[in-house]
């Protein structure tokens, strides 16, 4: 074990059940990285206060008597009663040191594999035919760490990407298409541009009389399952899955086409969702369309809000291809956890869609769970629109970035070849984007702002690849090949620098629960500063004695193996220079 916070756990447990009971042998210590600015101790017990009401004793009697079952040993060098009833403890430097070597060159890191679970991750789920804006920018990034991170814990991760691929506006896009021909240059917009295909189907609807005319009857003939609507429909999400794979690729997404299961893939078991709720009598008919009622969802006047399943015209919505998308991942799939990484304001549609799904037994054992994305804004704290009120692209956004970042390296890496500058400016430029998306919670807004982002100082992704990029020219220049350590700690800064990396699996363990790649982010930000702190007090190429040279160069090593996994877990590359 080297999580010092779960180490000393059961060392308390023992205490606590030593100085108040057998109840308390699980109790939660409450065990947190001491304040550096009030004491030199590494870890605060915190239990006492909150032990000592349940057990109606005096906490500082209590935090007394706890401290008086934890003599000295391996873990604990010191142990000290501080304020109203907290416990300050020091651990011994060779705990922390023979943790952390023991963590060097193992996959793990330190992480603790929790039981295996069974996961649908939704994410990204942009719509077909329409270009990706900035709200699914975030979606597939925060979606495609938490699948990332769950896979590293040992999950079975299922990837859906929850494709908008049916609806009413495809009758539009397939009069289109048939008219500007396939295989022609228009027709490969959407490969390219598919919001500009989009755009100008759009136009033609609202501009032709006829047109629209046609359209609203393809819509007929496309649901009615005609093959050549169909065909043309294919098409047209051919060109589609062509465009996404390339946002992917050039992002570095984990998403394939094997996981796209978009709206169309429900189609068949949508009669028979309403079927059933309906004579569950979970649904009614009201004023011609199927609706859900509940008092748990009311609107201002107090009156329950319709969940709507069937449309008076007989068309299903996007509600009831969610109650088809909970029951398959719950029933079918057997899910444990059903993650959607969809816009907050999506949550009612959600907790409606799933209370319904309840009552009709189609979640069983799957605990379904809403990551809010909150809205990308500009840097004058607005949604990011376009001059004509269109949201961003995401494609002019990955453009900007990946453009800024290439002036960035040009100048800090002249004497590079143009081939090795591009790979670096597009790791540099992918990480911009990412980090600042990843480094705030998910459902809070976040500014857009790419001076900041591709800044190689403060919070930045580029920060903590300069960071792996600095600690492997390091690495380079010693003569050691495979250091190992042993590790010494000597001055404060080692230690602080072995006490951080040890945290890197309780953080990862924690993200895999809570479902919160910043603390992810929050972390590998600390450690590359704590790092940064190290490398200034302590020479390592130059130390004077072997032993201690050995033994930096092997924290060098760990905290660089920390950093480039944690990045990987954000998705993001470490380059190999910068
Ligand atoms: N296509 C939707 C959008 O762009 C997101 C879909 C999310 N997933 C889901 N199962 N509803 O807003």
């Amino acid at each position: 074990m080297v999580d010092p916070i779960a180490a000393l756990t059961s060392h308390v447990q023992k205490a606590m059940v030593a100085a108040l009971g057998d109840e308390f042998a699980s109790a939660d210590p409450v065990i947190r990285p001491a304040n550096k600015k009030q004491t030199s101790a590494d870890l605060q017990v915190n239990a006492a206060m909150a032990l000592a009401k349940k057990a109606g004793k005096n906490p500082r009697e209590v935090a007394q008597s706890i401290a008086a079952d934890l003599p000295p040993d391996d873990l604990i060098e010191s142990v000290e009663v501080a304020g109203p009833g907290f416990l300050n403890v020091t651990l011994h430097s060779r705990w922390i040191a023979e943790a952390a070597a023991s963590m060097i060159g193992e996959p793990l890191l330190g992480t603790v594999l929790p039981e295996q679970q069974t996961i649908v991750i939704d994410y990204s789920s942009p719509n077909a035919a329409k270009e990706m804006h900035v709200g699914h920018l975030r979606t597939t990034v925060v979606g495609d760490s938490l699948a990332r991170t769950l896979e590293f814990l040992g999950h079975d991760v299922i990837r859906q990407n929850h494709l908008g691929d049916w609806g009413t506006a495809f009758g539009m896009l397939v009069e289109h298409l048939l008219e500007v021909g396939d295989g022609s240059d228009d027709a490969k917009l959407l490969t390219i541009d598919p919001n500009a295909f989009y755009r100008a189907a759009r136009a033609k609807f609202d501009a032709d009389a006829d047109f629209a005319t046609r359209a609203r009857a393809r819509v007929a003939t496309l649901q009615g399952g005609d093959p050549d609507s169909l065909r043309l429909w294919r098409e047209i999400l051919d060109l589609t899955k062509g465009y996404l794979r390339r946002v992917y690729s050039v992002l570095g997404v984990t998403l394939t086409d094997d996981d796209i299961a978009g709206e169309s893939s429900y189609n068949d078991e949508l009669a028979e969702v309403c079927k059933t709720l309906e004579d569950k009598g979970i649904a009614v008919m009201s004023d011609g369309a199927l609706c859900i009622f509940s008092d748990e969802f009311t609107g201002r006047d107090d009156k329950p809000v319709p969940l709507i399943i069937r449309k008076s015209d007989g068309g299903y919505g996007y509600a009831t291809t969610d109650l088809a998308t909970i029951r398959r991942r719950s029933l079918q799939m057997k899910a444990d956890r059903a993650i959607y990484v969809v816009g907050a304001p999506q949550n009612l549609h959600f907790r409606m869609v799933w209370a319904a799904a309840d009552k009709a037994g189609w979640i069983k054992g799957t605990e379904p769970v809403h990551v809010q994305i909150g809205n990308v804004v500009g840097t004058d704290g607005k949604i990011l629109k376009t001059r004509s009120g269109d949201l961003v692209s995401l494609q002019s956004l990955v453009d900007a970035a990946l453009e800024r970042a290439a002036t960035v390296v040009a100048e800090s890496r002249p004497e590079l070849d143009e081939q090795t500058r591009a790979t670096i400016a597009h790791q540099v430029g992918v990480a911009a984007i990412k980090y600042a998306d990843l480094s705030v919670s998910h459902d809070s807004g976040y500014t857009f702002d790419l001076d900041r982002m591709v800044a190689f100082q403060g919070n930045t992704g580029p920060y903590l690849q300069y960071a792996t990029a600095r600690i492997r020219s390091i690495l380079a220049r010693a003569d050691v090949v495979d250091p190992k350590g042993p590790i010494v700690l000597g001055e404060p800064a080692e230690r602080d620098l072995a006490l951080k990396v040890l945290e890197f699996g309780s953080v990862v363990n924690q993200v895999g629960e809570s479902l919160e790649p910043h603390k992810l982010a929050a972390y590998l930000f600390e450690l590359a500063t704590t790092f940064t702190a190290f490398y200034e007090a302590c020479p390592v190429l130059k130390a004077e004695d072997a032993a201690v040279r050995d033994s930096r160069l092997a924290l060098c090593r760990l905290t660089l193996e920390v950093l480039t996994r944690g990045l990987s877990l954000l998705g993001i590359e470490a380059p190999d220079q910068m």
